[in-house]
């Protein structure tokens, strides 16, 4: 959660930034507000909401002005979070992703709730168990493929139904992973899933974008949420000093927030004309390896 003392500096310094600007005539008064609404009357559904970073995304939507349906199947976790954003803004709905039929009614809930659906955030997912290729169980691979990829392409599909029926210029995110780069810093299942969803986001953004429909991946590096936290056996701050200790990029660890952030960029206007990427969310771990520098001490 963020720290209350951290985001009232943050406000400070962007009323001061906001202030200078209008006063050189930079900026004019009726585009401040699109500064700290950039998703105002947009409506987003938003699976795996009830945790990490489906659940920042969540405030930090609302925080721009968006409507709200979070879907997990963490029932108590997703109704206290909803509660907690608040229910004029936020609805909890209980969905797995791995059962079309929930799919099908989440998106329907949304759209008589709030009458369109503009955003879809298809971010559940499992890491499934930690045990090599030798060792692989194949249940649980099956598991992870149903969750992160035929659950990703349910939604998608009716996400994006809704959309078309609507003639909404709609934008949908897919959460895939530094997995879905590399392999080895996950799973054999995990990887397969994440790579998959790429191709699922290419084969929708070439399928969509005649309807002016976006679909773009966003993939993290590690953050300290319950489900790496979970499988690892690590305390946050455990997480966070491992995943730091592996990093390209010093000086900064990488939290919840900074994947929002990037999310809220490929829902809102502001990434117009992007779609079919994949955005790595990750200091460049993805495109740098320190193993053979010649230019380290
Ligand atoms: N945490 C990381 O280091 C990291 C890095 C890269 C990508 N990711 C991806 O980020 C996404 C969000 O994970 P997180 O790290 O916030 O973990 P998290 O455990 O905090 O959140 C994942 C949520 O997905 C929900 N979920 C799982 N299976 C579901 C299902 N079948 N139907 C509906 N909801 C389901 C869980 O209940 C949970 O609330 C996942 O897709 C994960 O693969 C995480």
């Amino acid at each position: 959660m963020s720290n209350p003392r951290y985001v009232h500096l943050c406000l400070l310094d962007l009323l001061s930034l906001i202030n200078i600007a209008v006063a050189s005539q930079e900026l004019k008064p009726a585009n401040v507000c699109m500064l700290l609404s950039r998703l105002e009357g947009k409506v987003a559904l938003i699976t795996g909401g009830a945790s990490g970073i489906g659940e920042e995304t969540a405030r930090f939507f609302v925080q721009h002005g968006a409507l709200v349906v979070i879907v997990d199947v963490q029932d108590d976790l997703g109704n206290q979070v909803a509660a907690s954003i608040g229910l004029d803004k936020v609805s909890y709905r209980h969905c797995d992703v791995r059962e079309e039929k929930q799919v099908e009614e989440a998106v329907s809930f949304t759209v008589e709730k709030y009458g369109k659906l503009d955003i879809l955030f298809s971010n559940a997912g499992t890491l499934g168990s930690l045990t090599g290729i030798l060792e692989i169980d194949l249940d649980d691979f099956d598991n992870t493929i149903a969750t992160n990829v035929r659950g990703v392409a349910a939604t998608i599909k009716h996400a994006a139904r809704a959309m078309v029926a609507k003639n909404t210029r709609g934008s949908i995110i897919c959460t895939g992973s530094v997995a879905s780069f590399v392999g080895g810093t996950g799973p054999n299942g995990y990887t397969t899933s994440k790579h998959a969803i790429v191709g699922l986001v290419r084969g929708a953004c070439s399928e969509l974008g005649a309807h002016g429909i976006r679909v773009n991946c966003v993939s993290p590096y590690g953050v300290a949420t319950p489900l790496a936290c979970r499988a690892y056996n690590f305390e946050p701050s455990q997480l966070e000093a491992n995943s730091y200790s592996a990093s390209n990029l010093k000086g900064i660890v990488l939290k919840a927030r900074h994947v929002a952030e990037t999310v809220l960029f490929l829902a809102s206007d502001e990434s117009a004309y992007i779609s079919g990427q994949n955005l790595a969310v990750d200091g460049g771990f993805t495109v740098v390896t320190h193993s053979l520098s010649t230019f380290t001490d």
